[in-house]
């Protein structure tokens, strides 16, 4: 029980890789907010979390929309009376057009960046904290965009990576750590037009693009890197971006 009287709030945690991160703070015994716009998939999170002995709540939250991120935080310190942990993990599929392209900025880049802005005072308050940024292999690496529209979603994850940096250089006298996630190919609802393909989303992993491990992960296998970095286990790694890929970008 690392996080053991730890308060998470994990956006986008009705689904994928942020569910796997509320449920692998959850196993930790932290207890974790879910700030989503799909209240069903949080109530399946925290239904297992519950059947598994932990704890939680759901606030109906647009990532995009600041005063609601607020909204979320500060329902999280109503409720449990700190925060401690931030999870940013909300997404989902856009369009390669210009109206695509600001979406994706809104969603990957501005979205955790009110988040951090407003869980950072209620960490500092507590005196500590660890703020968890879902990036991508797309923040360390271009992506196959064919045109310039489908730029968003790298630049934004770039980006995420320099906030990620930057907070942390900025909150570590403070106890607060600031790390980013990687992940490479994982089975979400967002991947699952490519691993559910017809022809072969095996064959996208092992034959195209020749995942050394020669699979695709699993969202546990990022929510427990969650975990770790949330935990004192992490005391001394910040401003972080840990890649999780199944040993793609070794190649
Ligand atoms: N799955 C992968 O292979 C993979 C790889 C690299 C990065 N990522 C990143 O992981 C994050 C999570 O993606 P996933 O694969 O778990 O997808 P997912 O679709 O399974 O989960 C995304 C969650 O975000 C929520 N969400 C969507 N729009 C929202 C909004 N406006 N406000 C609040 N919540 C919102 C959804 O309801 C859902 O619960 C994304 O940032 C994505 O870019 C995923």
């Amino acid at each position: 029980m690392k996080l053991r009287d730890k308060v998470a709030l994990v956006v986008g945690g009705s689904s994928g890789l942020g569910r796997a991160c509320a449920e692998a703070c959850a196993a930790e015994g932290a207890k974790v907010v879910i700030a989503d716009i799909n209240e069903r998939g949080a109530e399946d999170t925290l239904a297992g979390i519950r059947a598994a002995g932990g704890a939680g709540m759901f606030v109906n939250t647009n990532a995009m929309d600041e005063s609601a991120v607020k909204a979320a935080v500060d329902a999280t310190v109503r409720e449990y009376g700190k925060l401690d942990i931030l999870v940013n993990s909300a997404g989902g599929p856009t369009e390669a057009d210009e109206a695509g392209w600001h979406h994706q900025i809104d969603m990957y880049l501005k979205a955790p960046y009110y988040g951090c802005r407003h869980a950072l005072p209620e960490m500092e308050k507590n005196g500590g904290g660890s703020i968890i940024n879902i990036a991508s292999l797309s923040g360390v690496t271009g992506s196959m965009a064919k045109v310039p529209e489908g730029t968003g979603y790298p630049a934004a994850k770039h980006g995420v990576i320099g906030i990620t940096k930057t907070l942390a250089i900025a909150n570590g006298k403070k106890n607060i750590r600031v790390n980013a996630i990687c992940p490479g190919y994982i089975k979400t609802e967002l991947t699952r037009p490519l691993y559910e393909a017809k022809d072969g989303g095996d064959r996208l992993i092992t034959q195209r693009l020749q995942v050394p491990m020669n699979r695709w992960g699993e969202a546990h296998e990022i929510g427990k890197v969650a975990a770790f970095l949330a935990s004192e286990d992490a005391s001394f790694i910040t401003g972080q971006s840990i890649i999780v890929d199944g040993g793609f970008m070794a190649r």
